[in-house]
């Protein structure tokens, strides 16, 4: 029998160097001393020092033994691990850096032989410092796995780019914008925290997947982050706790920072007086961070200032921050590609925000200094469930161009659902952009060994971790953090292959968690695509509110140019150059003329370029657009329901405390996605007036929706309200108590055949209160909860009745018979009255 391991908070994440079991253990490497090479082993500032120490711990959790620290006059036996530079090996084990393996001819490299013999101990090689840290990640990786014997063959790695960053954003006063694992690591009350030890572990976990850069505060920046005192007493400490992990921290920029924060008349980047102020700025940044990565620009765009408030051009704008930079070492500017008019016009059917990265970044090509990156989002919108790849990254020669990937879920269930991005980002990664008619895959061109050959390219990604243990908010969602950084490495690996790794290292090296959590991930993404958005017509969030729940019709109707231009006949946006908007046109001509075709066009971004209507045949099925939609979202949230009873079976097998939290949250899940599903198929149902062929759409046959009038229903004391958005409730009603103070009683006489069922009431849970409910069966209580999920989940609340509070709550297996009267007490709580949609009483196995 097998006992349940102890409880984990999820802080250790993938480093939890879990022992092995015994059989494997005594099967791996059994070191005793770890000796550290060169003058490095004594600076406790070098990631080659924070090597020597990793290995200690690590090893010695995994494999139960006590592990010793040397030095170079330490003695070898078969028993030692000797790491260290290239040149430290050279010079002190005469190992001659010209016969070296390959990956340490490059920066970051590292070369690892784990056999050893009585003669020659077992080594990790780095090429550089951080190369040497990289290397010993990579073997307790290997060895936590328990894929590390005697026997294994010596391997290395190198990174195929340069940048491997992390942007967050983190606002000085500890709020996180778009943050979904609680408050800032790094800032709060206007500075920089005291206590860094969370960021000291979180260095090391970047460390661990070869991260090598972040940029710490948000791209809508505040400008008092460059005061001295904030240098001084904050910034420095920062960049001082996460260097000895190899990550060298940069700052966003508020262009107008010399106005606001310097008292100059002006921000204007070709104004001298500017120039001194950022010359000036960044030489006292260097001085307290001397190994700056550089700076990240968020201008003109969503009504941040820039050089164009100025009548300058982007580049000059770059440009100003790359002298300054240049002056004092490698720093580079990221300038980002997210400009765009945020006051479109819809009825103009030219525009469009997907054209405007290329519209604004393509001529200025060539006119960015050398230190400067174009910081471009994988698609042309906004990390949305499906997009295709930006055009600008084929259009970007002289100048460079690095990718940015969002690892918080802003429109992706914001860590309260299970989404494992991996794989839409290796789908990315692996287009053919086809540049000039030649291979050209998104991968290659972030490569200095690239078409381009840029020499500093490669990876940016929005990750907003935050205090709560879970650093994201779901133990799951840290996959996609892990998959981040190892794709960053990289980019041709494997997400199924990358998500085993995370899974033995994270929850267990059982082979069956690791084919459950697997597979489960693996059908996270398609299932959230399927009920939230289809065939190119992006996620259907809500864009003016909380960007979390449905709301298909937030669209359209506004100038943030998400728009979908559904109407009572069609859908879709027009982006042909024939007849359209003419984006498609900005791709290399033989990917555009793919585009710009309906039939040539994919059918999952057939929405993204083409206006048709909901009767058009779609070329994989031909099932017509909308009867696609419907199946679509049944089928994504009949998937969803499958995960809480998959995770069940894993009970026992992965600690308690993590596996209870996982637990609840894809159970909520399992019920949001319901609402994702009637939201989106009643909107457009409404809206195209055509049936669902399977008649499921506003035809639940085991739902009594409480504010719809009926002899079984009786309401005392609760009332029915008009619901935010009329198709996130059963005929766009619910009901919530008369008063904001006295209880409410929702009272219905079942009609059913005797026997067993599953009840479920769906309610509003929203930010404004937190509602008590009783549930009983002729006076019996069958369970109570309360509505207090907004301190137990950690996505964008609403204050209002629509598809983001919509919440399913379950009761299992409850016996009745026809004629039991089943009553639902609410008590309402601060301007939360107690809100409830519907009940449904499901023969046990039926979802409805
Ligand atoms: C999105 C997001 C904003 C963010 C912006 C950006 O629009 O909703 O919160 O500031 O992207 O990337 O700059």
């Amino acid at each position: 029998m097998t006992t349940t391991p102890p409880d984990e908070d999820g802080v250790a994440a993938w480093l939890r160097y879990a022992p092995l079991p015994a059989s494997t253990a005594a099967n791996s490497p059994a070191i005793d001393t770890v000796v550290v090479l060169g003058e490095e082993a004594r600076d406790e500032t070098s990631p080659v020092a924070t090597a020597g120490r990793e290995l200690v711990d690590g090893i010695s959790k995994i494999l139960g033994r006590a592990v010793a620290l040397g030095d170079a006059s330490s003695p070898r036996t078969s028993s030692t691990l000797v790491i260290g530079t290239r040149d430290a090996f050279s010079s002190l084990e005469g190992v001659p850096s010209s016969s070296s393996p390959s990956p340490l001819d490059h920066s970051d490299g590292y070369w690892i032989d784990p056999s050893s013999s009585s003669s020659s101990s077992a080594r990790i090689l780095g090429h550089d410092a951080r190369g040497v840290l990289y290397g010993a990640f990579a073997y307790l990786s290997k060895l936590a796995q328990g894929e590390l014997s005697v026997e294994s063959a010596a391997w290395g790695s190198a990174p195929q780019a340069p940048v491997r960053w992390i942007n967050q954003w983190d606002n000085m006063d500890g709020s996180i914008e778009r943050g979904y694992g609680g408050r800032s690591l790094f800032f709060e009350g206007g500075a920089v925290r005291d206590d860094l030890a969370r960021v000291k572990e979180y260095a090391r976990l970047m460390a661990s997947v070869g991260l090598n850069g972040i940029v710490i505060n948000n791209v809508n920046a505040n400008a008092s982050l460059l005061s001295e005192a904030s240098l001084r007493d904050g910034v420095k400490r920062v960049a001082d706790t996460m260097r000895p992990y190899g990550v060298r921290i940069g700052l966003a920029l508020n262009f107008d920072a010399p106005r606001t924060l310097g008292g100059l008349a002006t921000s204007d980047p070709l104004d001298a007086a500017v120039v001194e102020w950022w010359t000036r700025t960044t030489q006292l940044v260097y001085h307290y961070v001397p190994d700056l990565l550089g700076y990240t620009i968020k201008a003109n765009s969503e009504g941040q200032p820039g050089p164009l408030s100025y009548g300058r051009t982007l580049a000059e704008g770059a440009n100003l921050f790359a002298r300054a930079l240049a002056a004092h070492g490698d720093g580079l500017v990221f300038y980002r590609a997210f400009v765009y008019d945020h006051h479109l016009r819809e009825d103009n059917p030219k525009n469009d925000r997907a054209s405007a990265a290329v519209d604004f970044f393509a001529h200025l090509d060539g006119a960015f200094l050398d230190n400067v990156v174009v910081q471009v989002k994988f698609g042309p919108i906004d990390f949305q469930v499906r997009e295709p790849v930006s055009p600008l990254l084929a259009r970007l020669r002289k100048t460079k161009a690095a990718i940015e990937f969002m690892v918080a879920q802003e429109y992706m269930g914001q860590q309260t659902h299970a989404v494992y991005l991996a794989p839409q980002w290796q789908e990315v990664l692996s287009f053919d952009l086809r540049v000039d008619g030649k291979p050209s895959l998104v991968r290659d061109i972030l490569s200095p060994a690239g078409p381009f050959a840029w020499p500093t390219t490669g990876y940016t990604a929005v990750v907003n971790v935050g205090r709560d243990t879970t650093w994201l908010g779901h133990h799951l969602a840290m996959a996609n953090l892990y998959a981040y950084g190892r794709l960053a490495w990289a980019p041709a690996s494997d997400a199924r292959a990358l998500l085993d790794e995370w899974t033995r290292l994270t929850w267990s090296t059982d082979a069956e968690v690791v084919a459950a959590v697997g597979s489960l991930l693996m059908d996270t993404w398609p299932a959230y695509e399927g009920h939230s958005g289809n065939l190119g017509i992006q996620t259907l969030c809500d864009i003016l509110y909380t960007h979390y729940g449905p709301s298909p019709a937030s669209q359209d109707g506004n100038g943030w140019g998400q728009w979908t231009r559904a109407d009572a006949t069609a859908l879709g946006m027009d982006r042909t150059v024939a007849t359209g908007t003419g984006f498609a046109g900005q791709y290399p001509r033989e990917v555009a003329a793919v585009y710009e075709d309906p039939a040539t066009t994919p059918d999952n971004l057939l929405l993204w370029f083409h206006h048709v209507p909901y009767t058009h045949p779609l070329k994989s099925s031909g099932k017509t657009v909308i009867q696609h939609f419907y199946d679509a979202h049944y089928e994504g949230a009949a998937t969803v329901q499958t995960f809480p009873a998959r995770w069940a079976r894993l009970r026992g097998k992965v600690d308690d405390a993590r596996w209870a939290h996982v637990a609840f949250k894809l159970a909520y899940q399992a019920g949001h996605a319901l609402v994702w599903r009637d939201s989106v198929c009643r909107f457009y149902h409404a809206l195209s007036g055509i049936a669902d062929d399977k008649q499921r759409v506003n035809n639940y046959k085991h739902r009594i929706p409480l504010a719809v009038p009926s002899p079984n229903v009786r309401l005392d004391g609760y009332s029915p309200v008009d619901a935010r958005l009329p198709e996130a409730a059963s005929g766009g009603r619910a009901v919530q108590t008369a008063s904001m103070t006295a209880p409410g009683k929702a009272a219905v006489t079942l009609n059913v055949v005797d026997g067993v069922y599953d009840l479920a009431v769906n309610y509003y849970d929203t930010s404004v209160g937190r509602a008590r409910y009783t549930l009983s069966v002729n006076d019996a209580a069958v369970g109570s909860w309360q509505g207090n999920l907004q301190d137990r989940l950690g996505h964008d609340f609403s204050a209002f009745l629509d598809g983001h509070s919509a919440t399913r709550i379950y009761f299992r297996g409850v016996s009745l018979k026809t004629g039991d009267v089943l009553t639902i007490v609410g008590e309402p709580d601060g301007d939360e009255r107690a809100p409830l949609d519907y009940v449904s009483v499901l023969p046990v196995g039926v979802v409805d």
